[in-house]
């Protein structure tokens, strides 16, 4: 699709991450439509991608805000998301974060432990006010992804472990100012085994019946986000669909009457929509390799150095043989790579290389190290 678009992309200055909004209202469609199959809700985890025109699709398609930060919230609530489709998460909210969150009366915090729960009551008791909140449950289910991106696992220091929920119960029951409503749970990031989630399920019927035997109704199960995409690694196993997914969810989770199910999917619906768009500045022989010498690095899209993650690398511009290269940035550090002996047509210097699947975690998590510029967006 971008070389149809080559003489535009020249007009602007590189590095440039490239939107195809297109792509991205057809994948909010198809996860629309295979969610509502079973009257599942989803609300989109903005730290995948909040740019506006972004959220302004995620609005428009009728994704729910999963925010992360005060700022997330508030980004959130500015695009004009409502109130009661926000959804606060997070293992460390200040207390700036948690008043504004209040203040908005947004639809739920979920809370991750005893001490966030006498803090959020506290602050709520000031303003005389009550919040809704879910409980993050670590369930203890090994999500098979990378080691930095497992959020549900004992040794994480994410949610409220199992054999402290006795105590939490006991805590609740003395802070009038917050009415629980809901259980929470997300074990991971670009999960693409889809016995992962079934595994989940039966630690949340588990925890459901945990709760019904304590005589304690809750409205909505959380199960998180996670949903893999395909980042056209040739290692990589099928990537399951919307489809498989939701219906996944419907099979195997065991719902109270009227009970509602809720998701935060994050890469799966913004990671496919985004390219980043670099130019060639220098080829350098090596000893074994050729360095293609790229204007982005770690600083515009850093998954490749922290997660050794694949990205497909493709020179747009170039149609002759090909050529092996390490495709390299420009920051001082050596895991400032995007991926090592890359068969690419011969590349010079001024050509045009596209980083695919960079939609998500990727220019949200953009740095300004060596004092970069900050990278710039184009919408097709
Ligand atoms: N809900 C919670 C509580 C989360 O922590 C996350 C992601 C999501 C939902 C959305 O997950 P998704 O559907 O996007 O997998 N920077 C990493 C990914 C970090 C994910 C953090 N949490 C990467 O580039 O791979």
């Amino acid at each position: 699709m971008l070389k149809q678009h080559l003489q535009e992309l020249r007009q602007h200055a590189t590095p440039l991450y490239v939107y195809n909004l297109e792509l991205l209202r057809q994948t909010l469609k198809a996860a629309k439509q295979e969610a509502n199959k079973y009257n599942f809700h989803v609300h989109y985890a903005l730290k995948a991608n909040a740019n506006q025109p972004i959220l302004d699709e995620m609005r428009q398609h009728g994704f729910g805000a999963d925010c992360v930060s005060g700022n997330e919230v508030r980004a959130a609530i500015e695009n004009g998301f409502a109130p009661q489709d926000v959804v606060f998460a997070g293992v460390g909210k200040s207390d700036d974060e948690i008043n504004y969150a209040l203040d908005q009366d947004i639809f739920c915090f979920n809370c991750e432990s005893s001490h966030e729960l006498e803090v959020l009551n506290e602050l709520a008791e000031k303003k005389g006010r009550t919040a809704r909140i879910a409980l993050r449950i670590n369930p203890n289910v090994n999500a098979k992804t990378h080691k930095y991106i497992t959020t549900g696992l004992e040794e994480n220091k994410f949610g409220i472990n199992a054999w402290e929920l006795d105590s939490v119960l006991l805590l609740l029951n003395k802070l009038p100012n917050i009415r629980l409503i809901g259980i929470h749970f997300h074990i991971g990031s670009q999960i693409t085994d889809l016995t992962v989630f079934r595994n989940l399920c039966t630690r949340v019927n588990e925890f459901q019946e945990w709760f019904e035997a304590h005589k304690i109704q809750l409205e909505h199960v959380n199960v998180g986000g996670g949903l893999g995409v395909d980042y056209y690694n040739p290692e990589q196993q099928p990537i399951p669909d919307f489809s498989a997914y939701f219906s996944l969810f419907n099979q195997f989770l065991e719902l109270r009457p009227g009970q509602q199910v809720h998701f935060e999917l994050g890469r799966a619906l913004v990671a496919q929509c985004g390219t980043l768009v670099s130019k060639v500045l220098y080829i350098k022989k090596g000893v074994t390799t050729n360095f293609a010498i790229l204007d982005a690095g770690m600083t515009e899209l850093i998954r490749p150095a922290l997660y050794q993650s694949y990205h497909k690398i493709e020179n747009i511009t170039s149609e002759k043989e090909d050529v092996r290269y390490d495709v390299v940035g420009p920051i001082c550090e050596s895991s400032d790579c995007f991926g090592k002996a890359v068969m690419l047509p011969e590349t010079n210097r001024g050509d045009l290389i596209a980083i695919h699947t960079a939609g998500a975690y990727g220019e949200v998590m953009a740095s300004g190290y060596n004092l970069r510029n900050k990278v710039k967006a184009l919408y097709l």
